[in-house]
């Protein structure tokens, strides 16, 4: 473990424990992320009055709710609709389009890596649609926590989480379940297919145009993030691009063998 952490947190025996059997439990690797993981995880073991990572572990296990709160507290899963809007408005009107002019089709394939509830792999069959997509194949969404899959799969949203998009598609991709919440319409629910992958450790699929990674690897450490974009740059087809996070530049793009598009954007050289 780093040298914040240890400084921070000498960290016993029963830690190294209760990581070995929180990734039985939920398969995430909490050693493959940075050291502030390991600080949340220790203030939130404070905050809930645990006595021992025993007790803290078998609360978790025990108690979806709990499970969910521990995720929910690292902001493992945070997301929401069109998250940092403008970029998707790039995609929509000058990634996309341009896309289309230099491939003379409109077939092109879609991926939200680690996908979270689902609402940026639906954001993403959204912008498919408004921009015509004609790819035979739905949106590829995957994440490593079988929880949030269960309730991407689900499709039922709060109102809230889908301000950042136009008002009439509101009414176009969703049915009013109360007057807070609303559900993924079947039409656009069958554009994504979901799929359990931890990004670390799977294999991917190759030939994708478009990748969205975002506001996952800023946990990860230093080796783990250019590990994975090379796996990007690979599934990508030339001329294929990656999206970052809005906080999420990859420095040593070049070496990585990406070219860059425009912030946070990354293109495979054609
Ligand atoms: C903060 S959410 C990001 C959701 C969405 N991409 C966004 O930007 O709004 C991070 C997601 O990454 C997932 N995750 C963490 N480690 C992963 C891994 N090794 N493989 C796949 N997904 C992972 C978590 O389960 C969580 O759902």
């Amino acid at each position: 473990m780093a040298s914040l952490e240890s400084a921070v947190y000498p960290a016993p025996p029963e830690y190294d424990v209760f990581k070995k059997k929180m990734r039985e439990l939920t398969n995430i690797d909490l050693d493959a992320y940075k050291p502030q993981i390991h600080r949340r995880i220790h203030q939130l073991m404070q905050r809930w009055g645990m006595k021992s990572y025993d007790e803290y572990y078998k609360t978790i296990a025990a108690n979806p709710d709990k499970l969910r709160e521990f995720l929910d507290y690292l902001t493992i899963n945070v997301t929401e609709f069109f998250r940092n809007s403008e970029k998707w408005w790039e995609l929509k009107d000058r990634i996309i389009p341009q896309m289309y002019h230099e491939l003379g089709h409109q077939r092109i394939r879609l991926w939200s890596a680690a996908c979270s509830t689902g609402e940026e792999p639906y954001s993403l069959a959204i912008l498919a649609s408004e921009c015509h997509v004609a790819s035979p194949k739905p949106v590829l969404a995957v994440d490593i926590d079988n929880g949030v899959l269960a309730k991407a799969a689900e499709g039922v949203y709060a109102k809230r989480s889908i301000l950042n998009a136009p008002k009439e598609w509101m009414e176009k991709y969703f049915t009013e379940v109360d007057a807070n919440t609303v559900k993924v319409k079947k039409e656009l629910k069958d554009k994504v297919k979901f799929k359990h992958m931890d990004l670390i450790k799977d294999k991917f699929e190759s030939g994708f145009d478009i990748i969205l990674c975002r506001n996952v690897v800023i946990y990860f450490g230093a080796d783990t993030k250019a590990a994975l974009y090379k796996k990007f740059l690979a599934a990508l087809r030339p001329g294929g691009y990656l999206m970052t996070g809005a906080t999420e530049q990859i420095f040593d793009y070049k070496t990585l063998g990406f070219e860059s598009a425009g912030p946070f954007l990354y293109r495979r050289p054609k």
